[in-house]
């Protein structure tokens, strides 16, 4: 048994680094697969998620070093790359972007053998457009009796792919395929995330000719092979928002360092909004609230919009903002779980269609929580971290898929967290804030 204990309604004052981008780090990991080379890549975050993708890689035989904490080598060239190679350990299918060594394996040996993904349960999150990419370019995709995913190509052959929703994980996985397919692929109506640009300036790292990452048309020229290469991976926005929707929640006094204040201005803006201070730096932000917040409209879209993956985070920053906020959730049908928690918590939020109606309310009281998903959960730290008494969080093995030390990071900027794994700490911890 693993909680987080807290105990809610200390301003959250200090200093906060942020770890390396999780979903950057997952498509880097994977691409990294794709020389016999050696990559070493930075500022990886050290979460469960990174760290199950390192053990499928590891799995398939490659050679995988950590350097140090946030520091990984990488070589592949001992990847089987016949009939045996297959990505299927009882974690690959816990995470999503398992996905990405579908594009990476198809595009290095033209055959992939990969089990379906799994990650959040935050809605139908098909991989459609995955596959009409993959056969765009010339694979034969099947999904066979297990739940995998076979690709296989005679050869890739650049091409022309309008993506006919706008996705991350598509974007990020063609990319990979057509980095080493024959010729030209342009890829239309592409994600333009920020960790999409960290991805494609890895792979041009390595030899790859990618340009147009960051905006919605790439153009991939398929290169024979590619090198090995040195990269530090960018800052997590998602982190970096959360602490900064946290500071508000709190209303707190927060410096988040190593960000790219660029990639937050969706967040920062709507903070603003709420009446906090953001103050920008060159790769700092420091966010103030105080006194009363107010209630503002946010509608989650493709980057630069306002980020899906940090809707449940401003939720509950909302829930204490004075008058009544909408927050419209336009990517996942499944997010608003947490709202159900939040309402115990003494929140006045409805849930209509994809729009969450939030009557602010004065306070949130402490409650035993549960996690429904990663985002989910960081949203209910957040709550609890402004509640007043003790909170209990169960089912954080999710927030542990993408926050790094998080429990430590809230208590250095004086937030009374604990990870607690035993009866007797839950009690100590009940007395001891009682
Ligand atoms: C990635 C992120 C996730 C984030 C999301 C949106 C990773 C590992 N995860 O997820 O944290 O919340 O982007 O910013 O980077 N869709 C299809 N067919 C497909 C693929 C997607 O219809 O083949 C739809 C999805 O159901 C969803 C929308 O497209 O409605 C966007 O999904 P997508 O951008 O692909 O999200 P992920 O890559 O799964």
């Amino acid at each position: 048994m693993e909680q987080y204990a807290i105990k809610g309604g200390t301003r959250l004052e200090g200093e906060v680094t942020i770890a390396g981008a999780k979903n950057a780090a997952l498509g880097i990991l994977a691409a990294a697969v794709m020389t016999d080379d050696e990559v070493v890549i930075e500022n990886v975050p050290y979460v469960s998620d990174t760290r199950t993708l390192l053990k499928a890689i590891e799995g398939i035989g490659a050679t995988v070093r950590y350097i140090d904490r946030h520091t990984v080598s990488i070589c592949g060239k001992g990847i089987a790359h016949d009939d045996t190679l297959c990505v299927d350990d009882e974690y690959i299918r816990k995470i999503r972007a398992s996905y990405y060594l579908i594009g990476a394996l198809l595009g290095k040996y033209k055959y992939a053998n990969v089990a379906l993904p799994g990650g959040c349960d935050i809605g139908a999150r098909p991989i459609d457009l995955h596959i009409k990419g993959f056969e765009t370019l010339g694979a034969n995709v099947e999904i066979i009796a297990g739940g995998k995913i076979v690709a296989r190509a005679e050869e890739l052959v650049g091409s022309h792919i309008y993506l006919d929703t706008v996705s991350v994980g598509a974007t990020i996985n063609i990319m990979l395929a057509a980095a080493l397919a024959d010729g030209k692929t342009t890829i239309e109506n592409a994600a333009k995330e920020p960790h999409i640009v960290d991805v494609a300036n890895f792979l041009n790292s390595m030899g790859a000719n990618i340009k147009g990452a960051g905006t919605d048309v790439i153009r991939v020229r398929g290169v024979e092979k590619l090198h090995g290469a040195f990269y530090s991976i960018i800052p997590d926005q998602i982190e970096a928002g959360t602490f900064m929707a946290m500071a508000v929640a709190t209303r707190g006094n927060i410096l988040i360092k190593n960000v790219i204040p660029k990639h937050l201005e969706a967040i920062s803006s709507k903070l603003i909004e709420m009446g906090a201070k953001v103050l920008e730096y060159d790769d700092e932000v420091r966010v103030m609230a105080d006194g009363k917040l107010k209630a503002t409209q946010i509608k989650t879209l493709p980057y630069p919009g306002f980020p899906t993956d940090m809707q449940a985070q401003m939720a509950a920053a909302l829930a204490l903002a004075d008058g009544t906020s909408i927050v419209t959730e336009s990517i996942f049908e499944n997010r608003f779980r947490y709202v159900y928690e939040l309402i115990r918590m003494g929140a006045n939020i409805k849930v209509e269609g994809n729009s969450a109606i939030i009557k602010g309310v004065k306070r949130y009281t402490g409650a035993h929580l549960e996690a429904s998903d990663l985002r989910a959960g960081a949203a209910l730290v957040i709550a609890a971290l402004a509640a007043d008494g003790v909170s209990f969080i169960d089912d954080i093995k999710y927030i542990k898929r993408g926050y790094e030390d998080f429990d430590d990071k809230v208590r250095n900027l004086g937030g009374i967290m604990q990870l607690v794994t035993s009866d007797e700490e839950v009690k100590k911890f009940k007395e001891d804030y009682k």
